[in-house]
């Protein structure tokens, strides 16, 4: 699966996204070293801290399918920048994919950023 490809994955994603307080839709795709798509999008809550992000919200469901091998993870927004992820998703990222990549679409070109250059020195317990 090419970069684009997974990109047009996470806008999919997006159209998901449960968005009633930020009005700000996120989504993302996860390429698994099988070649399986899990696609995510945000969810938010009331009480704002319930929000689940869209790197997550992909993340897990591909754990909580028995995937655990990640090469690769699209991230696009309903805006025209690139949307890097937040703090949590980055250590989640380091957690599941520490040698693995995120595609980046701001509309007009692509952008690849490693996940060891999106979170260096991260926390680790073992
Ligand atoms: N959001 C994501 O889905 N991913 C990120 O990495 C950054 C933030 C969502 C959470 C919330 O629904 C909205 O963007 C605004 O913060």
């Amino acid at each position: 699966m090419t970069n684009q490809e997974l990109i047009e994955e996470a806008k999919i994603a997006m159209e998901y996204a449960y968005v009633p307080y930020s009005k700000f839709k996120v989504g993302a795709a996860l390429l698994t070293d099988s070649g399986k798509v899990y696609r995510g999008c945000n969810i938010e809550n009331a009480s704002f801290g319930a929000t689940n992000c869209a790197e997550r919200t992909a993340i897990f469901k591909a754990v909580s399918e028995g995937e655990t091998v990640f090469d690769k993870i699209a991230v696009v927004s309903s805006s025209n920048e690139f949307t890097y992820p937040c703090g949590i998703c980055r250590q989640v990222l380091g957690e599941f994919m520490p040698k693995g990549e995120v595609v980046f679409d701001d509309g007009k070109e692509l952008l690849v950023l490693k996940v060891s250059e999106l979170l260096p020195y991260k926390f680790d317990l073992i």
